[in-house]
């Protein structure tokens, strides 16, 4: 095999490839989701469960994304065809890659609204609007930013262009110069809070919280949670990490890498869970859930804690940073396809896709108070565009890839890709991509399926 380069551009290095996509892995999912699940669902076994699905679902996949991107260096709609034209199989395989850059693309529609309040968020700490607020005043405040269209437009509008900036600066000039930026600010805002909490926080109520051993909280229903969300946090089936692996360097270890990433994207969800407890539980405020625990339970606990007003704003500027790295890996796919396909200049493809998901994303910010009364399947536009991606989209393209990695692909082209070493080595992932990934994400998605709509 001839050793190609994307047209799009390549990684300067292999450290430059694992910050990117840790910071594509690093967002919402675990800053905000993460500490709570763990929480409700007995802490320390669930995270032991979590843990393996990580190892088990998650890594297996995420290396099968990524050889099929830098086997064809193209966008994953192309990437995923080729390969398949190479293994001699029909090239309608690549209706996987289409999935994957759509679903990434409607996420990226209201995930834009999220990152939008965590701006408004930033602003608010930085001029002083929390300083000793109570829960019920927060609680309003939240509300009312949901009721204001113009107020969302605003910050869904800044995100938009904040990330449509970085993609049409391309890979070298805007995602790698973006990475290597915000990769250390995010890490090291993490560590400056988390100092933070260890000192002015309930550290020890905040880590039990999180470790304590609890094997009778764990039941069937937090062992899919986990499988889910190890899925969801390292950013697998939407097109994201086979994109960034068509930029990958061709001698780079796809295992030993993704095994990095894996690592880094579960050490910061547990730094933000030890940031973020000891700091609500110092405050006697309730550690529960939903998009109340960041938007309305952490402002008043920085409101009335000493410096809380410079942390707070430190805070809402990680979540911020963490959510603009996120979503610039769910526009890429996308716009490589677009410049692949069309030939367009890449900044016309970023701009015209960006226009694209603004539009969509006024959809979904409408639904919280013009459009409300609008439902989909008895779900509002938000909550069914969330609903459609995470509970049917991934799972189903993220099976189809293990699928198509295990099944499809030809032994030698995976092989020769993943260039494990040892024969041992290769018979695990083979393994696991071929057996344990698929009925593990099968039963995720049926199960989940069946719940929600039962
Ligand atoms: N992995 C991100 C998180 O844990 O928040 C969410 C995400 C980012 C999903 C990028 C999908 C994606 F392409
Ligand atoms: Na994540």
């Amino acid at each position: 095999m001839q050793s190609k380069q994307s047209m799009h551009g390549s990684w300067a290095n292999r450290w430059i490839f694992i910050l990117a996509a840790t910071g594509s892995a690093v967002g919402l999912g675990n800053i905000w989701k993460f500490p709570y699940i763990t929480g409700e669902n007995g802490g320390g076994a669930f995270v032991l469960v979590y843990l393996v699905c990580i190892l088990l679902v998650g890594i297996p996949i995420m290396m099968g994304e990524i050889l099929v991107g830098r086997r064809a260096r193209q966008s994953p709609i192309n990437a995923v065809r080729e390969t398949a034209v190479e293994a001699g199989r029909d090239p309608r395989w690549g209706l996987i890659g289409w999935l994957g850059v759509l679903a990434g693309y409607i996420i990226f529609s209201f995930y834009s609204v999220v990152a939008g309040w965590v701006l408004h968020y930033i602003a608010g700490m930085g001029t002083g609007q929390f300083v000793d607020i109570g829960s019920d005043l927060a609680g309003k405040k939240f509300e009312s930013l949901l009721a204001s269209p113009d107020q969302m437009l605003i910050w869904h509008t800044v995100f938009v262009l904040m990330v449509v900036v970085v993609v049409a600066g391309g890979v070298n000039k805007g995602l790698e110069r973006a990475t290597k930026i915000m990769m250390p600010a995010l890490f090291l805002l993490l560590l400056v809070l988390l100092g933070y909490s260890l000192n002015s926080g309930s550290f020890a109520e905040g880590w039990s919280f999180l470790f304590s051993f609890n094997p009778d909280a764990l039941t069937w229903d937090a062992v899919l949670v986990a499988l889910g969300h190890s899925f969801f946090t390292l950013s697998l089936g939407m097109g994201a990490i086979m994109a960034y692996g068509s930029y990958m360097g061709k001698k780079d270890s796809i295992g030993a890498t993704v095994l990095t990433i894996g690592v880094l994207d579960t050490v910061v969800a547990l730094v933000a869970g030890l940031a973020i407890f000891p700091i609500v539980f110092a405050n006697q405020l309730d550690p529960g859930a939903g998009p109340g625990l960041m938007f309305i339970t952490l402002p008043v606990a920085f409101g009335q804690m000493p410096g809380g007003q410079v942390f707070g704003f430190l805070f809402f500027l990680l979540v911020g940073v963490a959510a603009w790295t996120s979503a610039i890996s769910l526009l890429e796919p996308a716009t490589a396809w677009v410049v692949e396909r069309f030939g367009f200049k890449r900044l016309h493809a970023a701009a015209l896709l960006g226009f694209i998901i603004w539009l969509m994303g006024i959809a979904s910010l409408l639904s919280f108070n013009h459009w409300a009364d609008i439902k989909i399947f008895s779900m509002g536009i938000f909550d069914f565009l969330d609903f459609i991606t995470a509970n049917i989209m991934l799972p189903l393209s993220g099976l189809l890839i293990a699928v198509y990695a295990g099944w499809v692909l030809t032994q030698k082209m995976t092989r020769d890709e993943l260039a494990l070493g040892s024969s041992g080595a290769y018979s695990a992932w083979q393994f696991t991509i071929r057996f344990i990934a698929p009925v593990g994400v099968a039963v995720i998605f049926v199960v989940n399926l069946y719940d929600k709509l039962a």
